[in-house]
């Protein structure tokens, strides 16, 4: 349970400032989980709560990195958050952690069935499909169908709505599976700027990973190569994109409240150091990318369908890359080797420049050393702040006295308090 002060849980919103860390220590409350996340922390975020709160000193927490929006919905409930990250998907489940609540017209899954049913149906219709995926044992009729899938790439269509099947048909998704990503999507567009939006969304996204025929991202879809990875991919392919989002509605609403959150939380998709500007003072978690692979190349499918713009698709040698990624997707200066130093020197800078405290989160596995973001730590941050690594077996040790001890240590918290 949390350990939440009378003063606390009569907070207002306009009360920000006179938050005391001696009012509340966070815990996790049980959470709904929507996407597979590389990097998530979900798994350990008792040991994150542990660094924040023992960094944290009233006001207000920035989830700098917030990707599968995993601390908005971890302790959402008990402090106004600010939930950052480039990729807009993570807008719409930390607006779900943190905005959505049952204003009393949240729509039954009866009618959100209705509705998709009609769409579905329709297009499903006009596009005259011969082919099912239901009876096929043979991997040539198999490649042959996915193949006259994938070419809907280059169908052009004269109706809204038409996304997913012209862009992903036969690739992590069948042609029948992508129509109803489209049409729960267009059903989701009617409720835009009602709590339900990021509702339907977030069930939507969860519907789309589990129904991928992928490996839990969206980096490459998988071919079949031989009977046996045919029969694997056909376990996807026969999944109803409906009935995984049906199961996660009615979870996700189950829990929602009643009553409108109590705080004013704030939700943005910018860059790390103009979202540590407009941020303020508070205390920031940052969980920036560990390693080389850009998340904007792993989840283009979910940036797709939270913005569904029809992006360019990136071509090289003139031909449609297989992953379909989005042409002038983000490129992370935490993922390239030569840029890791200057975007932490950005980061500590604007830190120390906005009197933030920082708990940062990264792994002796990452692009650069620990001791590397230590060092800079240090030189940026200095006397104003007190510095320590939290390690995942829960010991607190200052940095620079021990710099060895965290060697067998994969996660670490780098904990810089001001004061
Ligand atoms: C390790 S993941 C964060 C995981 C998150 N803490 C969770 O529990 O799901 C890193 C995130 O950083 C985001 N990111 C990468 N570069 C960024 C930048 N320049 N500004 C803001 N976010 C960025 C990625 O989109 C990704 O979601």
């Amino acid at each position: 349970m949390a350990l939440i002060s009378k003063e606390y849980d009569q907070f207002v919103e306009s009360d920000v400032h006179s938050l005391q860390k001696q009012d509340l220590a966070f815990t996790s409350r049980h959470y709904e989980h929507f996407i597979k996340y590389m990097g998530s922390k979900s798994k350990i975020m008792d040991f994150l709560l542990e660094g924040i709160n023992s960094v944290y000193s009233g006001d207000r927490v920035c989830d700098l990195f917030a990707g599968s929006a995993s601390l908005a919905g971890a302790i959402g409930d008990q402090i106004p958050i600010h939930s950052n990250d480039i990729q807009n998907y993570s807008a719409v489940l930390a607006n779900t952690y943190l905005n959505a609540w049952d204003d009393g017209n949240i729509p039954s899954l009866e009618i959100l069935k209705e509705l998709s049913t009609q769409i579905f149906e329709r297009n499903y219709k006009s596009l005259n499909i011969r082919n099912s995926y239901q009876n096929i044992s043979d991997v040539q009729a198999f490649i042959e169908l996915e193949k006259s899938e994938q070419k809907l790439i280059d169908r052009r269509f004269n109706r809204d709505w038409h996304l997913f099947v012209k862009y992903y048909s036969g690739t992590w998704w069948n042609i029948e599976q992508c129509l109803w990503i489209d049409a729960i999507r267009e059903v989701a567009e009617t409720h835009k700027n009602t709590p339900a939006y990021s509702v339907i969304l977030s069930c939507l996204m969860y519907a789309m990973a589990y129904t991928s025929q992928g490996t839990g991202h969206f980096a490459q879809y998988r071919d079949a190569i031989s009977e046996s990875s045919m029969k694997d991919i056909l376990i996807y392919r026969k999944r109803s994109v409906w009935d995984y989002f049906a199961k996660k509605y009615i979870s996700a609403t189950s829990q929602l409240s009643s009553v409108k959150p109590k705080y004013k939380h704030t939700v943005t998709a910018l860059d790390f150091s103009e979202c540590l500007d407009v941020f303020g003072s508070g205390t920031v978690y940052a969980d920036p990318p560990y390693c080389f692979v850009h998340y904007s190349r792993f989840y283009h499918a979910l940036e797709t369908i939270a913005l569904y713009d029809y992006p360019e698709i990136q071509i090289k040698k003139g031909k449609i890359v297989k992953g379909r990624y989005r042409e002038n997707r983000h490129q992370s200066p935490f993922c390239i080797k030569t840029q890791v130093p200057s975007a932490f020197h950005t980061m500590f800078e604007k830190i120390k420049a906005n009197g933030q405290s920082l708990v940062l989160s990264y792994s002796n596995t990452g692009m650069i050393s620990i001791e590397e973001i230590g060092q800079l730590a240090e030189d940026i941050l200095g006397s104003n702040y007190s510095l320590e690594l939290l390690t995942t077996s829960h010991e607190h040790m200052t940095l620079g006295r021990v710099k060895d001890r965290h060697r067998d240590v994969k996660e670490c918290l780098l904990l810089a308090k001001l004061g």
